[in-house]
């Protein structure tokens, strides 16, 4: 198409074959049937049902009963033509009180749903641990006391025995920021403490925990490809001044590299242990031998990327306000003096998250660049918006089609960037219980009707399962001539 002075051209970009394309889920966002077949009970169950801590009181206690809608969901999937599917298993399902033996009826659970991909041809991607700790190690103490890892590594090794034989691709944890930052320091998550001490303490213990289950899933199951899904971030300073730029190093440094550089140079960022140094008990659980388990060989890396960041010095929110930037009233990092600007004009999703895919190129690109050239997999992207279900019974969700296309296109320049990206997964299949959002945010190319559990896949299924099909996405570039 040629408009006066400029012009559009579609871009067909191949992907290399082979490349894996999925989508994602979390066990507490979907399953429901809270305590079906002796479920014990999570953070998450808890905390949901606390007064004030999630939108509108909702829970995950039905969620989108994927618990007992499995086969139609294993269905959707076959529809879509995924290669893989990244679910989490519950760990409250498989130990309801977080320790002693096995429950065989979870596991039989997970059992079904593995067997029900592989008849499909689909890969499980299996993630170990997706924030649902059981409820009575956290009475114990949670993520805050190292005998939480040494639990989790007996979890791993009755899963791993359980479903070994079927399942190739494991993820140790999800967003381990989350887990620990989000849960233990800013209260927005289970189980909703504000004590930056434990925080970081917990930012240790879960990666300990990432580092004992290598062994043992490499042991039960000789073929596993072993992996980490870290929420990682693009953080860019609001102006060039110095206190800008070291802001945004500090929210890189909490984010970033208190996970890369543990897990993949042994060791913990020299500046970020200062900045903690005087919270209790913070980094001062590490023993010696730790950062050894947990910078073990791993087969692959999982980047979780939905949003770009900039940020300034808290002392400069009014420069940046003079600059022409928004400053956003909730803290991402509320110890670290630092504080997140929204880009006026920029579009943003429904979690008023800023659309940017070059964040993700730039992203991939400096990993490969500073941390590994291990393959990498996009494990989560994707984005909520207002959807809704039109007159004629359908989900028109072009925008969600339009954050895909463009992000998918950001993995292909990262492709030719020579990045070794090797799957991508949208981020998610279903509809669910978004965290602290309940269920008023919709991430799902499938609409879930949460009254009645009914599936309806929206313009985005279509239009993700054509580009599996093609193995390519179409690229629109616009050459303006003034
Ligand atoms: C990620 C979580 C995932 C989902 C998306 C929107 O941080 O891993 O469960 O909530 O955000």
């Amino acid at each position: 198409m040629s408009t006066s002075g400029s012009s559009i051209t579609n871009h067909t970009r191949p992907f290399p074959p082979g490349f894996l394309w999925g989508t994602a889920t979390a066990s507490y966002q979907i399953e429901g049937a809270a305590t079906a077949d002796g479920r014990g009970p999570s953070i998450w169950d808890t905390f949901s049902h606390r007064p004030g801590a999630v939108w509108n009181g909702d829970t995950g206690d039905v969620a989108c009963d994927h618990y007992h809608r499995m086969s139609q969901d294993l269905d959707l999937l076959g529809e879509l033509g995924v290669g893989a599917y990244r679910f989490s298993v519950a760990w409250p399902r498989v130990q309801p009180t977080g320790q002693g033996p096995a429950n065989q009826r979870g596991l039989d659970f997970y059992r079904r749903l593995v067997d029900g991909l592989r008849d499909r041809n689909i890969e499980p991607t299996l993630t170990l641990y997706h924030w649902d700790l059981p409820q009575p190690l956290e009475d114990a103490g949670g993520w805050c006391v190292r005998d939480t890892a040494e639990r989790f590594a007996e979890y791993v090794d009755i899963v791993a025995r359980a479903l070994g034989d079927d399942v190739e691709r494991w993820i140790t944890l999800n967003e381990p920021w989350c887990s620990s930052w989000l849960g233990y320091g800013t209260g927005r998550h289970a189980p909703g403490l504000h004590d930056i001490g434990k925080a970081a303490a917990a930012n240790h213990h879960l990666l300990l925990a990432h580092g004992m289950a290598i062994p043992i899933l490499r042991s039960a199951v000789p073929s596993a490809k072993v992996g980490i899904t870290l929420n990682l971030g693009d953080h860019r300073p609001g102006s060039k001044h110095e206190l800008d730029v070291a802001a945004a190093q500090r929210a890189d440094g909490n984010l970033n590299r208190l996970f890369l550089e543990p897990v993949f140079r042994g060791r913990y960022p020299e500046d970020m242990l200062a900045h903690y140094a005087t919270s209790k008990p913070g980094f001062s659980v590490i023993q010696d031998g730790d950062l050894k388990i947990i910078s073990q060989p791993l087969d692959f890396l999982g980047v979780n990327y939905y949003f770009p960041s900039t940020v300034v010095d808290e002392s400069r929110a009014t420069e940046a306000r003079l600059a022409g930037y928004f400053v956003a009233p909730n803290e991402q990092f509320p110890d670290l003096r630092v504080r997140s600007l929204e880009t006026p004009g920029r579009d943003k999703t429904a979690m008023d998250w800023e659309i940017e895919a070059s964040g993700l190129t730039a992203l991939l690109v400096r990993i490969r660049d500073e941390y590994t050239t291990l393959p990498i997999y996009v494990t989560e992207n994707g984005a909520a918006f207002d959807d809704y279900v039109d007159p004629n019974g359908r989900v028109l969700d072009n925008n969600r089609v339009a954050y895909l296309q463009e992000h998918i296109s950001a993995v292909h320049d990262a492709i030719d960037a020579g990045v070794n990206v090797q799957g991508y997964f949208v981020w998610s299949l279903l509809d669910n219980f978004e965290w602290a959002f309940g269920y008023s945010r919709r991430f799902g190319i499938v609409w879930v009707d949460f009254p009645t559990g009914e599936r309806l896949p929206k313009e985005s299924f279509h239009w993700y399962r054509d580009t599996i099909h093609s193995n390519s996405v179409e690229y629109a570039t616009s050459v303006g001539s003034g």
